[in-house]
């Protein structure tokens, strides 16, 4: 089966199975404090699994409540079964599901679906970004000073990210702490926000946002600048004509 219609019929069951338990009773677990995990997110990467195991059955997986399982074939599935479950749990609308693919270590595909928006990101190496269908791009803000741009905090490092909060807030049009980085990072590839960053995410965070916002004509590396590394995941993600700006603001001291 083709990888890219593979994780987007995969994100939008998954998202189906978030959306119908949206206002249900829900089992609420702590990881760590402020790092919660909640029955649907299980339910959600075991839905993922079991697909990607009978469609794919060499692939190696990268599930967040699940783990890495290795593989044969040199593909990889990296896989947030929900994004913002800390939204999700309150009942604040904002989350996603987010599926990416890769081959021989080259993400080549993803999807990032936004169940109760009922918008679905893909993308596919050299073949551009949709939003359910059609083509997005980047928007063309050109300074920081007019820039929508949002950010987020990984629970309990809420220092990390203090001062360049402070200085982006100062700096920019507004700054948004939406708190589901994979949509975010959808939503610069939209033309919605013209930046995103965050330290320290995680490869299931990341991965499919980083190839919508490059296949819509944006701009991704670490925070100041460097190329970005998928386990590193500090990302700074722009719509390309402000990417310096940003870096420059982030990273002043
Ligand atoms: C979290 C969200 C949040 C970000 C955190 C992530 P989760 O993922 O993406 O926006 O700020 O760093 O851990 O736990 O909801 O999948
Ligand atoms: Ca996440
Ligand atoms: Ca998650």
């Amino acid at each position: 089966m083709d990888p890219l219609a593979f994780v987007t019929d995969a994100a939008r069951d998954a998202g189906a199975l978030l959306r119908e338990r949206f206002r249900l009773p829900r089992q609420i677990e702590e990881k760590r404090t402020h790092d919660i995990v909640t029955d649907a997110d299980r339910a959600s990467e075991a839905l993922i699994v079991a697909r990607v195991r009978s469609t794919f059955p060499h692939a190696a997986i990268l599930g967040e409540e699940s783990g890495a399982t290795a593989g044969s074939s040199g593909e990889r599935f990296i896989i947030d079964p929900l994004d913002g479950t800390t939204n999700y749990a309150h009942q604040y609308p904002l989350f996603c599901v987010s599926i990416a693919y890769e081959r021989d270590g080259v993400l080549e595909a993803g999807a990032v679906y936004a169940p109760l928006l009922d918008e679905l990101f893909a993308a596919r190496r050299g073949g551009g970004a949709t939003r359910n269908g059609t083509r997005i791009a980047v928007s063309r803000v050109a300074h920081v000073t007019d820039a929508l741009v949002c950010t987020g905090f990984q629970p309990g490092s809420y220092t990390r990210n203090a001062d360049q909060f402070a200085a982006l807030s100062l700096q920019a049009q507004a700054v948004r702490r939406d708190g589901t980085a994979a949509l975010d990072l959808a939503y610069v590839a939209a033309g919605i926000f013209d930046a995103f960053w965050e330290f320290e995410l995680k490869p299931w965070d990341i991965a499919a946002g980083w190839l919508l916002i490059e296949e819509a004509g944006g701009r991704v590396s670490g925070i100041d600048g460097s190329a970005l590394v998928l386990d590193e995941g500090s990302i700074l993600g722009t719509n390309g004509v402000l990417h310096d700006e940003m870096e420059a603001g982030l990273t002043m001291r």
